[in-house]
């Protein structure tokens, strides 16, 4: 399996800073701040945040730059993740190897935690330290945090997801349906990243923007894939949990080595594009062969 370099390090240093984070900040209800320490802190493999540091190391920029990137990220993704496991989504009772959020706490709580997740990522957006040359671009990144989260994005993505359970529908419906729910995040991942160098050409901002395109829907992907052949322990939340809720996905419409086959197709993809930039994108590429082989 696909080691990928420095993995501790970026886990830790994001860790850092969402405890910090959430340590600093102001909240009464003691019941919704577990619930959103829980829900952010306890596991995950911080592949958002990784994807967001391994671009900024390509492109020569600083960490503490991308940390504020890294974080907002997260905390979406994190509030995606309770939101998704709530009764009146995919109502799944473990996740990150715990008891789901809503399980753990109460719906009411977990739906609240998830809202001050999302408000939080745009509080980290306004009022990270950026350095001087990047203050510049705080708008356009919070301009593109909502393109990715909200109704054109995640959000959007999880609507279609919901509605095409229990149907059939086609190949291309589920690869919109699947890059908006899970492809838009990660795409911003990269994108965000590129969007504070002040260095990198139209050009380059696009070839990225393709690769984490590919690589963002194959995560999907892979994540059907292994709904389907790893085990709870190994995924740390429900497998056959698309199966059992009717769940349109890739090897529901091609089978399991067709979706393999799609991953792969979009990796090659993905190399292709990296394969034009000027940068060591070493850690992209391993990034890409990682989450096409991932077991969790
Ligand atoms: C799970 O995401 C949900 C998807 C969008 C596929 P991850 O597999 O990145 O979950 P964590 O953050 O590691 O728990
Ligand atoms: C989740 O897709 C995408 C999100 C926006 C959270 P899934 O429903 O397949 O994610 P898991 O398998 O529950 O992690
Ligand atoms: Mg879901
Ligand atoms: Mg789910
Ligand atoms: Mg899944």
């Amino acid at each position: 399996m696909t080691q990928l370099k420095q993995l501790d390090l970026y886990q830790t240093r994001i860790n850092q800073y969402l405890a910090d984070k959430l340590a600093a900040y102001e909240i009464n209800d003691k019941r919704l701040l577990s619930a959103m320490q829980y829900g952010l802190l306890i596991g995950g493999k911080r592949m958002r945040p990784y994807l967001s540091y391994i671009t900024g190391d390509a492109l020569g920029l600083e960490l503490s730059d991308v940390d504020g990137i890294a974080a907002a990220l997260e905390c979406i993704h994190a509030f995606s993740l309770i939101h998704d496991d709530l009764p009146s989504m995919d109502d799944d009772d473990l996740r990150r190897g715990q008891p789901t959020c809503h399980k753990a706490f109460d719906e009411a709580t977990a739906i609240l935690a998830g809202d001050s997740l999302q408000t939080l990522a745009f509080d980290i957006l306004v009022n990270h330290n950026f350095s001087d040359k990047v203050e510049s671009k705080r708008v356009s990144l919070i301009r593109q945090l909502v393109h990715a989260s909200g109704y054109q994005g995640m959000c959007g993505g999880q609507a279609l997801d919901i509605s095409a359970t229990n149907k059939k529908i086609s190949l291309i419906e589920l690869e919109k349906l699947h890059s908006l729910k899970t492809g838009a995040l990660l795409k911003a991942s990269v994108t965000m990243v590129a969007e504070i160098s002040n260095d990198i050409t139209d050009n380059e901002k696009h070839q990225l923007a393709i690769y984490a395109e590919h690589v963002g829907l194959a995560y999907q992907v892979r994540d059907d894939i292994i709904d389907i052949i790893s085990s709870d322990e190994e995924l740390g939340k429900p497998a056959g949990s698309d199966v059992s809720a009717n769940k349109s996905t890739y090897p529901a419409l091609l089978g399991l080595a067709g979706a393999q086959q799609k991953a792969d197709n979009l990796y090659q993809q993905a190399l292709q594009a990296l394969a034009t930039l000027p940068y060591n994108t070493d850690n992209l590429a391993e990034f890409a062969t990682f989450i096409i082989k991932r077991a969790h």
